[in-house]
């Protein structure tokens, strides 16, 4: 099964990329953030004291997490990622996430011929040993941007737009520092992977750079 692992930084493109190498090849794909913030965002609904013993309730959660129930659309808010950046520094949980991760690549090599995971720690961690290894970055401006025209809230007025970037800007900023600064599966580029920057790239530059370097190999 040939495995391709992309990480980055919050909204640097890695997600977009992902899919569109799946769609190309016909390849199973997982989002593996989404693990992560199905758990906060379990720990938010059932309102579990979130300063007391975080680590053992999400990893309760964990532990019973289905991949089938996870939908994507609620899990978007950045509440939801604050919380799950937070949890994500907590290596029992950890263990727990990166088995269920591998236990999906497993379960899928019958079925498919490859498999696409981003996150974090996919090319570090989960896949150490990936035919292709992806990192992708891009400023912080250009990321937040992203993410706002993500919200699609188009009726914003010009002040309230700048307010809002800045708003992201430093929610994005504190979440990529405690993700980088974690001491356990830090947010770093394998030494063996490609690095991207996408701040003046869009998702087609972005794909057609990639799928370069996977067909020419
Ligand atoms: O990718 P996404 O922004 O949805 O991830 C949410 C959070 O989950 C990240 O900020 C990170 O702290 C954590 N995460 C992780 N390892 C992964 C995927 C996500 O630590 N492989």
């Amino acid at each position: 099964m040939i495995e391709i692992a992309i990480d980055g930084t919050a909204a640097s493109g890695k997600g977009t990329l992902a899919r569109k190498l799946a769609e190309k090849y016909n390849f199973i794909y997982l989002d593996t953030g989404l693990l992560y913030r199905k758990v906060a965002n379990e720990l938010i609904i059932k309102k579990k004291n979130i300063s007391n013993d975080l680590e053992y309730h999400s990893s309760v959660i964990a532990r019973n997490l289905n991949f089938l129930e996870i939908k994507k659309e609620d899990l978007r808010s950045e509440e939801t990622a604050k919380l799950a950046s937070l949890i994500a520094t907590h290596p029992k949980l950890r263990e727990i996430l990166n088995l269920k991760q591998k236990e999906f690549v497993e379960e899928n090599k019958k079925k498919f011929s490859g498999c696409i995971l981003d996150g974090r720690d996919i090319g570090t961690k989960i896949l150490p040993n990936a035919n292709f290894k992806f990192f992708i970055d891009a400023s912080i401006e250009v990321r937040a941007k992203r993410r706002l025209l993500e919200k699609n809230i188009s009726f914003l007025h010009e002040k309230d737009e700048k307010c809002m970037l800045q708003f992201l800007i430093k929610q994005m900023n504190d979440r990529d520092k405690l993700d980088i600064k974690r001491s356990i599966s830090p947010l770093v580029p394998a030494d063996d992977a490609y690095v991207i920057d996408t701040t003046f790239i869009d998702a087609d530059e972005l794909f057609l750079k990639v799928t370069k370097i996977i067909d020419e190999i």
